[in-house]
């Protein structure tokens, strides 16, 4: 038995993490899973965005899905996912975008982003000074070694080919610098039988656009990771499609990488495929790899039987797209 720890969170959090629970379920009677709070229902119950109790859950899971949270405008808050990221070590940031649905809109796209997920701009250390605001941005090179060791073990472990430093050095020359330095030396070390690239992150997100089939796998600091990989989901649908884990040595949270999504929560239309993605990257991290790649197919064999939801086109909303995908779980279950 494996005990994970689910954090609907806020917004359409709980409606997406809601689906994921139930694929989890119909795939596998193997996962123990228990529910904390976080985010503004966990404050309005307990004055605080991330409980002790959550965080004693989710140190003591074999891992956690997470749905999202929403910002509050507040002094005295403090992001719950900053704060469990940090408090985890989860320091990698793994955002694959694979196109899951073909639309007008849609470009083909099968790249994996990992953004260091403990540094760089999400330090939040800002202090007023005389006629503004400074913020102290802080690179290591121990989080930079281990961010791109990271990027050539998962790129050796899944039959990637190319692994692509992002970086802006040409400005940032010391912290960029460090970081692009560190890569060379990281890959003289262990990434022989990669190939190799660096970009500059501006143009990388124009490429991302208009040749993203040219990216494999992009390792980079935490900022560029986050806008990177919301620009590669657009490529591939919108931020519906996209999961990621944040992964450290012994704890990992997967979460869709949209938010709250406020402007639809309530209305049953948020689309679940990111959160189920999230879900099947859960199982293949906690060894219940052949779970995962049920969860993963069904998702999509129910787009490609032209099954769509509304924010491409679509017409099947959060509950009717999940019983699509459970219909496939169960059917491929019955004949394994
Ligand atoms: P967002 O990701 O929540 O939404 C951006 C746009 O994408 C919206 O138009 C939304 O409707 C759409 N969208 C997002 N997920 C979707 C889904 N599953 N299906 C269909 N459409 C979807 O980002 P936004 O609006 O910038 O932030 C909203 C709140 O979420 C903020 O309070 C923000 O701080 C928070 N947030 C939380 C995150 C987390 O908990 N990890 C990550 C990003 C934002
Ligand atoms: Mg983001």
């Amino acid at each position: 038995m494996k005990h994970i720890c689910i954090l609907p969170g806020d917004g359409i959090g709980p409606e997406v993490t809601g689906c994921a629970v139930r694929a989890l379920d119909t795939v596998t009677d193997r996962l123990e899973m228990t529910t904390a709070p976080i985010g503004q229902a966990a404050y309005l119950r307990t004055g605080s965005w991330l409980p002790d109790d959550t965080m004693r859950m989710m140190r003591n899971s074999d891992s956690c899905l997470f749905g999202a949270v929403t910002s509050v405008e507040e002094k005295t808050y403090r992001s719950p996912v900053l704060a469990f990221r940090k408090d985890l070590d989860l320091y990698a940031n793994l955002r694959p975008v694979r196109t899951t649905v073909q639309t007008p809109y849609t470009h083909p796209i099968d790249i994996v982003i990992v953004r260091e997920n403990t540094e760089g701009m999400y330090t939040q250390d800002e202090v007023h000074e005389a006629g503004g605001v400074t913020t102290r941005r802080r690179v290591t090179s121990a989080a930079c070694e281990r961010i791109v060791r990271f990027s050539i073990d998962y790129a050796l472990a899944n039959g990637r080919r190319r692994v692509c430093c992002v970086h802006k050095s040409n400005v940032l020359k010391e912290s960029d610098g460090l970081f692009v330095r560190t890569f060379r030396e990281v890959m003289d070390r262990h990434g022989h039988d990669l190939a190799r690239e660096e970009h500059l992150v501006d143009s990388a997100a124009m490429k991302l656009v208009t040749e993203p089939s040219r990216f494999d796998v992009i390792v980079t600091l935490n900022l560029y990771g986050d806008i990177l990989s919301d620009v590669a989901a657009g490529v591939a649908g919108g931020l519906g499609f996209a999961p990621s884990g944040n992964i450290g040595p012994t704890h990992s949270v997967f979460e869709p990488a949209h938010g709250s999504a406020p402007d639809i929560a309530g209305k049953g239309v948020a689309n679940p495929t990111a959160a189920l993605l999230a879900a099947a990257m859960m199982l293949r991290h906690i060894d219940m790899a052949p779970e995962g790649e049920r969860v993963e197919r069904a998702v999509r064999e129910t787009y490609a039987a032209g099954d769509l939801t509304v924010d491409v086109g679509g017409r099947l909303g959060s509950d009717a797209f999940t019983e699509k995908v459970i219909a496939r779980i169960l059917a491929k279950v019955q004949r394994t």
